[in-house]
């Protein structure tokens, strides 16, 4: 297949909202920006369209798929209920970076909830990604524009990447704002459950919503007695191709261990790569040193996560040791990624 790459102009972006629809429409696949990550769509109502996203991806097809609106209108149809706690959410959020799992409503098909009885629905608030939706008027499903297993893309050089010669059409609105994929509460029972940490912090949820629990699943390895709600937790996502393991601890030590151990490999005759900050990059000695941003930002780190994984692996390391972050605000979604990078590897220091 040939895929066609869109950059948006001022001057363009209508035009390519009609070239969009009409893909969808006919059961094509569209990539485009959002302001998490970039979104692989296609038409969430039809099945075949979504059968085509997970052979796409190379996706397996009991991880459901979130379907994206332009407005508020656009919800009931898709769901079987909504409640204040819906509408208050909508109202704090949307448009914006939160997903919402709701009782699904029958016409919304088994193929794109990965046979869950329950729908991911998000409104997305970036500009170009409004006027798209806006324009088809359906419901877009649309899962990250990766592969299965690479990280999520934050650029359309990104979705090329994956994604050429796979979909009919990408539509490259530049860098993504904010770097890591939607806030996901699941309000289908009586006590909201945090299924995937992001830009809109637990804090911020909790705020409108009083008390929300954490799937243990977000913070721990999926195995024997921790189950996952949302069957997409389950995977080893975003791994960079070398083995990673994240080190805890003081900064100092943190340093002097990374350093230790990579001089060990070194010897063996391994290439080793670090994930570093901006205030910690020049104290390593290992062959590829890259930063992920400044400590005093959290947002800005989890701007660059994703585009430093896939870095990693065009640099040709065998082993990557990354810093850690404390897990409060942003930074729960920076970890939560970083630990399944990581396939949950950690050295904790003192
Ligand atoms: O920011 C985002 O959410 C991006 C952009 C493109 O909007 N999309 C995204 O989609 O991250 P995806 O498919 O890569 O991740 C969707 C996650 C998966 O972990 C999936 O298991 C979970 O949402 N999910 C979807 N529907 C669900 C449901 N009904 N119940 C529980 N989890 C669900
Ligand atoms: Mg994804």
């Amino acid at each position: 297949m040939k895929t066609r790459v869109i950059k948006i102009t001022q001057d363009n972006l209508a035009q390519t909202a009609r070239e969009a629809a009409e893909v969808w429409k006919s059961g094509g696949l569209a990539a485009f920006p959002t302001e998490t990550v970039y979104g692989l769509g296609g038409n969430g109502l039809d099945p075949e369209a979504s059968g085509r996203i997970y052979a796409a991806k190379g996706r397996p097809s009991d991880n459901p798929l979130i379907l994206h609106i332009a407005k508020l209108e656009q919800l009931a149809p898709l769901v079987r209920k909504t409640d204040d706690r819906v509408l208050a959410l909508a109202e704090a959020f949307w448009p914006g970076p939160l997903t919402m799992i709701l009782p699904k409503a029958d016409q919304v098909p088994c193929e794109t909830t990965g046979g869950l009885d329950t729908v991911a629905v998000r409104m997305p608030s970036h500009p170009v990604a409004r006027v798209l939706l806006e324009e088809a008027g359906l419901a877009i499903a649309a899962p990250s524009a990766n592969l299965s297993g690479r990280p999520s893309p934050t650029s359309a050089g990104h979705v090329i990447e994956d994604m050429d010669g796979r979909i009919d059409m990408i539509i490259d609105g530049g860098d993504v704002g904010i770097g890591v994929e939607s806030t996901i509460v699941d309000l289908s029972s009586e006590t909201p459950v945090l299924l995937r940490p992001g830009f809109i912090t637990l804090q911020m949820l909790e705020q409108v919503l009083g008390r929300v629990e954490t799937d243990a699943a977000v913070y721990r390895q999926v195995g024997k007695d921790v189950h996952p709600k949302a069957p997409g937790m389950k995977y080893r996502h975003y791994a960079p191709r070398a083995g990673m393991v994240l080190v805890e601890g003081a900064s100092d030590q943190v340093i002097d261990y990374i350093n230790r151990e990579t001089a060990k490999l070194q010897k063996q005759g391994k290439r080793v790569g670090v994930m570093a900050t901006d205030e910690s990059r020049a104290l390593y000695r290992a062959d590829v040193i890259l930063s992920a941003g400044s400590r005093t930002s959290m947002e800005s780190i989890a701007h660059n996560l994703f585009r430093i994984l896939r870095q990693f692996d065009e640099t040709q390391v065998d082993f990557i040791y990354s810093e850690s972050f404390d897990s409060d605000g942003c930074g729960f979604a920076v970890m939560n990624r970083l630990l399944k990078a990581a396939g949950h590897q950690v050295v904790k220091l003192s």
